[in-house]
């Protein structure tokens, strides 16, 4: 069997985008399972918001077009990299569930595998962990348009699973997402 590119069937790759709030655990469960995969032998490639944001997206800011430009763009690069049996990690907020549709679709169009994972931390406890200090800073009046604080997150209606970290070890959340690529032939 090979991928439409010509890619042995052993190095089918595809995409895991993990949408969530500010603090919500994507990047920690990113981190986490791609170091497995890379132990297992599997190419990963993780592009992380902050760090992809910079390279790819310097320009843009936090307004609605400006954030689905930026998922676009984003969906773009992980689905050329899966096309060519690259496992893509993607732990990037993705508030508008338009543009996660149109990442999806763009998948489905070039044959790569897709999934979607809604890491579902509650906004309390995402408050609460505040890693970045985003959301005290927001209740201070420091910055404004914090995704769940005072900026829109569309909670994903039909994700391919939902993980929720406040009743988890990361341990427990990443084997959670290594049994949903297994399952869909992504690793
Ligand atoms: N089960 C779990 N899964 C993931 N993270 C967890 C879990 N339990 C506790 N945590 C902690 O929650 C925090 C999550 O921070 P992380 O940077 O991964 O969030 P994020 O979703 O990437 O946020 P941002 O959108 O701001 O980048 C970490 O301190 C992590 O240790
Ligand atoms: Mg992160």
């Amino acid at each position: 069997m090979s991928e439409p590119n010509g890619t042995p069937a052993e190095w089918q790759g595809g995409t895991v985008w993990l949408t969530g709030l500010p603090s919500a655990g994507k990047t920690t469960i990113a981190t986490g399972l791609a170091g497995r995969l890379r132990a297992e032998g599997h190419r990963v490639q993780v592009l992380d918001g902050d760090e992809v944001r910079a390279a790819l997206s310097a320009e843009l800011g936090f307004s609605k077009e400006d954030r689905d430009v930026n998922v676009r763009r984003i969906g773009y690069v992980a689905a050329l990299l899966a096309e060519h049996g690259v496992t893509v990690l993607v732990p990037v907020i993705a508030p508008y569930a338009q543009s996660r549709a149109a990442v999806r679709e763009l998948h489905a169009a070039r044959g790569a595998r897709y999934a979607e994972v809604h890491v579902a931390t509650p906004l309390e406890v995402c408050a609460d962990r505040d890693v970045k200090s985003l959301y005290a800073r927001q209740a201070a009046g420091e910055l404004s348009g914090l995704t769940g604080a005072d900026d829109p997150y569309e909670v994903p209606v039909d994700p391919d699973l939902r993980v929720h970290t406040q009743d988890q070890t990361v341990d427990e959340s990443v084997r959670q997402v290594r049994a949903l690529l297994t399952a869909r032939g992504l690793s």
